[in-house]
């Protein structure tokens, strides 16, 4: 046997494989523990819990590392297009010239939805978070798509997933439309992936409408730093979901939801909520930072922290100046930015946060350039979710292709023992 651990419990000693990463990461293999020990481990949240092998998203929390398929996020940040990266994420590979060409011609043919699907978006309250109506549009895509998809058959995969990326930014898009009571859009054929999300979000009924390249570049950028992140909350959601042979839209869906907390995807629209709270408040940052800090005190510094950048976010360094440069172009002076820029600051020099090692994460800037291109605030976690699509879409593949297991963890059970009724 290679390298093992050991451990002793009971005078008998029990030994675990390790497996290695490509990366060296290294883990202990307990498949066998109970089995061996009649114990389980116990660990919430699970903060040191490997539940799968996967091939697409190396991520260092330490050395701020974050690769798709092996490629740095910098390098696909600056070089590659969204839908590129979409395609590399969920097959593997770069396209060709000539894949991306049909790749995204499939994908401009499918721009389509039920029109009746509208019927369901109609019953929604105007006020009905657009998150929580993503979530229910993308579910009921299955209704009007109801074939099951042969896992096996790599044309039947093809197609569902050429149509969720086809049909989710038309639902996203609607998502927004509903809240400003617009008519809603579809796709124009000669618009790219990312343009037409613009188009579609942001084209009045009385105008043409071009898309910026500011805005397109911006959010190809932001698109790109979102579309994976391994095994998160809303992706590990989506694959456990899958596990049970739930189809494709319906972990999706699941996985919308996980997304929505301000914990997770939520923070984006928490970050901006949150500054202009201080500014209301007379913008005293201090007064918000002593509040982060006091353990009697539910307030946390929204944008702050990560389960594993322990060093530095890149893709807040990536965000942070690409913010700048919208800003700039666009000649934007916002209160709001300041009490952003001083909070940053104040929180980088704080031993609190420095002991901790809670830094600026990507939706402390996310929120700030999406205000600044007028994306209203609730639509955040949207435009978060446009991103993550390839991700779930490619881990949910992974997990399927190599039939894993249906996800179940265990408990210490700690309720009543057995009482008489
Ligand atoms: N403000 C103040 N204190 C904080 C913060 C914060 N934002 N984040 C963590 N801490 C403290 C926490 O109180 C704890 O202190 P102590 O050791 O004294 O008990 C320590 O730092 C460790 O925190 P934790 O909650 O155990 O860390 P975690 O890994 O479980 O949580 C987190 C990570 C992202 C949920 C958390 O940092 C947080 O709530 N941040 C604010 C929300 C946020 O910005 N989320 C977006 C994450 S990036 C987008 C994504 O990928 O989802």
């Amino acid at each position: 046997m290679s390298d093992s651990v050991k451990l002793s419990y009971k005078d008998q000693t029990f030994e675990f494989p390790l497996i290695e990463g490509t990366e060296k990461e290294k883990g202990i293999d307990i498949k066998s523990l109970r089995a061996q020990t009649g114990l389980i481990t116990y660990d919430p949240g699970y903060k040191n819990t490997g539940s799968c092998e996967s091939e697409i998203t190396f991520l260092d929390g330490e050395e701020g590392i974050l690769r798709y398929r092996g490629y740095s996020i910098e390098d696909l940040c600056e070089k590659a297009s969204f839908i590129e990266v979409a395609f590399l994420l969920i097959f593997g590979e770069l396209p060709t010239p000539k894949e991306l060409n049909l790749f995204s011609e499939e994908i401009r043919k499918d721009s389509l939805v039920d029109e009746d699907l509208k019927t369901i978006l109609k019953s929604f309250p105007k006020a009905a978070h657009p998150m929580g109506v993503l979530s229910s549009l993308t579910s009921a895509l299955i209704a009007f798509n109801p074939n099951s998809v042969d896992i096996e058959s790599d044309a039947e995969m093809r197609e569902a997933i050429i149509m969720l990326m086809a049909k989710f930014p038309i639902l996203a898009s609607w998502t927004h439309r509903k809240v400003k009571g617009l008519p809603l859009n579809y796709a124009n054929i000669s618009f790219s992936y990312v343009e037409n999300i613009a188009h579609m979000m942001f084209k009045m009924p009385h105008q043409e409408y071009e898309p910026s390249p500011v805005l397109v570049n911006a959010l190809n950028k932001l698109l790109i730093l979102h579309a994976d992140h391994e095994q998160n909350c809303s992706t590990s959601t989506v694959r456990i979901v899958g596990s049970s042979h739930a189809g494709l839209f319906a972990s999706v869906s699941s996985g919308i939801s996980a997304l929505w907390g301000p914990l997770h995807g939520g923070a984006n629209q928490a970050v901006i909520e949150m500054l202009e709270a201080i500014q209301a408040d007379g913008g005293d940052t201090k007064k918000f930072m002593a509040k982060a800090k006091d353990k009697e005190d539910p307030f946390r510094l929204m944008g702050f922290g990560h389960r594993v950048y322990k060093n530095f976010d890149p893709r807040a360094r990536i965000i942070k100046k690409a913010a700048d440069e919208v800003l700039q172009e666009l000649g934007i002076n916002d209160p709001v930015l300041e009490i952003a820029k001083s909070l940053e600051q104040e929180a980088l020099n704080d031993p609190y946060f420095i002991k901790r090692k809670l830094y600026p994460n990507v939706d402390f800037y996310s929120g700030i350039i999406y205000r600044a291109l007028g994306i209203p605030t609730e639509m955040f976690t949207v435009m978060f979710a446009l991103g993550r699509l390839p991700g779930w879409i490619a881990q949910w593949l992974e997990m399927r292709k190599k039939n894993e297991p249906i996800g179940r963890p265990r408990q210490i059970y700690t309720g009543p023992t057995a009482r008489t009724f």
